[in-house]
């Protein structure tokens, strides 16, 4: 139901941000055009809710819920702030928790409810995944510049005014003529710029600060598999080329 849930919000976003390609693949609005792509998402959204409500678990609508407003509510600050050069890093990390963070860490906090999980610890849980998910989007944001095997289309988030941390960082050290004037099929200027800015390390510590947080959650579960696992996937996010 989580799974089909973060679907409809992608399925979504790439109408709100024209993206024409996802996992290597057409968008559904690329594909089938933005008034079908409006409806696969609204059921999708919809099909995850019967799922959760069928199984009588309340507490995770509740949970979805309450992620999907503030999903909703990032989207709408994100879109508001197109194009503002003058956007300052407060507010993209506003933005971010509320956009992609708030679902990890709804469901980390729901993790912690299970049989078997952490009753009473749901704010360190609900931390834990919203860090993660920090990571996850600011990682995301670096695929934007620096991947050409994203499967998405780089150079997206410049085309569509999207200010995230390495635009903000290029936009302090003076870059910001570049980014007006930039063609996708001369990416070099920008890159160059990017190397000389540092703006890829000064992201990755950012990213690392996350980081370390969320290991030293981790560490403090007594060895697992599960624990490697999440402590492998935090590796992964944290610098990754898709
Ligand atoms: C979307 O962020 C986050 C959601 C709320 C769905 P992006 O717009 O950066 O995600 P991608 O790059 O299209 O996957
Ligand atoms: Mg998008
Ligand atoms: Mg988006
Ligand atoms: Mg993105």
């Amino acid at each position: 139901a989580i799974e089909m849930l973060h679907l409809s919000s992608l399925v979504h976003d790439d109408i709100v941000d024209h993206s024409t390609r996802r996992r290597g693949q057409k968008t559904p609005n690329h594909h089938f055009g933005d008034p079908l792509s409006v409806l696969w998402g609204d059921f999708l959204f919809i099909s995850s809710i019967r799922m959760l409500t069928r199984a009588g678990r309340a507490d995770a609508v509740d949970m979805l819920a309450e992620a999907s407003r503030q999903m909703i509510e990032g989207q709408i600050l994100e879109f508001a702030n197109n194009f503002n050069y003058r956007l300052d890093a407060r507010t993209y990390y506003d933005i971010i928790r509320r956009k992609t963070a708030s679902l990890f860490g709804g469901i980390a906090e729901l993790a912690a409810g299970l049989p078997g999980g952490a009753a009473g610890r749901e704010r360190a849980f609900r931390r834990f995944g919203r860090d993660f998910g920090m990571i996850f989007q600011i990682s995301d944001d670096l695929l934007d510049l620096f991947s050409e095997r994203s499967g998405k289309g780089r150079f997206q988030d410049l085309k569509e005014g999207k200010v995230t941390l390495p635009y903000i960082l290029l936009i302090e050290g003076g870059a910001l003529p570049l980014i007006r004037a930039f063609d996708r099929s001369r990416p070099g200027p920008l890159l160059h710029c990017c190397r000389q800015l540092g703006v890829q390390e000064r992201s990755l510590a950012v990213i690392d600060r996350y980081s370390r947080r969320c290991l030293d959650f981790l560490r403090a579960f007594p060895p697992a598999p599960c624990r490697d696992a999440l402590e492998g996937l935090l590796d992964f996010i944290r610098y990754r080329e898709y």
